[in-house]
């Protein structure tokens, strides 16, 4: 296999202005508000690029000089789906990028033994197979949240699904990426390895307890 940064359906944000914020959310000394602050702000720029491909339509409008035409994003609005707890962060961010997006959640841990995620919330807007859902989730570790969170959505006969996750290791991505080949994915860094705990590595450590303060 290609790696997979090399991938078409893959994309890995050099930009500057999100490598200095993923930085700064990888500091063992940024304070719980600075975080939420940051995984918010990244998740606002990731969400610029993951647009990209939004479909547009032409419509007729009339500025204070004259009649002309313009464009304005066309069909159905997305559907943001946070995998519980941490991807709860990022939804603001890309909310102010998308404000009329619906909003469903998957509540999943990772059991510290067996490393499976274990599903305990689920809940979607009624009309989410005709919505383009962006699946947000800060970390990507040995993919199984991430996997297990696809199959619940194509379940239910979703077509477009784009991921944005924050960290991704690169074991859990080549997972994805083999299992889901049809999933855009969005990653602000790719990090080489996992812990003997499944932690990223350098990673950032728990992106849910850094959020709320847990730890
Ligand atoms: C974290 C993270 C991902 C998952 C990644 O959540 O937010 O959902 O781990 O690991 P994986 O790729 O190996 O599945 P966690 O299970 O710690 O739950 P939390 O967000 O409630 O803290
Ligand atoms: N979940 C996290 O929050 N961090 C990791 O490094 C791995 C899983």
């Amino acid at each position: 296999m290609r790696k997979v940064e090399e991938l078409p359906q893959v994309r890995v944000f050099d930009h500057p202005l999100i490598q200095h914020k993923v930085t700064h959310l990888r500091m063992k000394e940024t304070s719980t508000k600075e975080f939420r602050e940051l995984t918010s702000e990244i998740a606002m720029l990731m969400t610029y690029e993951a647009c990209r491909s939004l479909p547009l339509q032409e419509i007729e409008i009339e500025t204070p000089i004259c009649k002309t035409t313009g464009k304005v994003l066309a069909g159905k609005k997305l559907a943001l789906v946070p995998i519980l707890r941490a991807g709860l962060g990022m939804v603001e961010g890309v909310m102010n990028m998308v404000p009329s997006a619906r909003v469903g959640h998957i509540g999943l841990y990772r059991d510290p033994e067996t490393l499976e995620a274990v599903e305990y919330y689920c809940k979607f807007p009624q009309d989410i197979s005709e919505r383009h859902v962006f699946l947000l989730d800060p970390m990507l570790a040995t993919g199984g949240s991430i996997l297990a969170s696809l199959e619940f959505l194509k379940k239910r006969n979703i077509e477009q699904i784009s991921l944005l996750c924050i960290i991704a290791a690169r074991p859990g991505l080549e997972k994805v990426v083999e299992a889901h080949p049809d999933v855009d994915i969005y990653c602000a860094a790719l990090d080489e390895e996992l812990n003997d705990h499944a932690y990223i590595v350098p990673g950032l450590g728990d992106a849910g307890d850094r959020l709320f303060g847990t730890k």
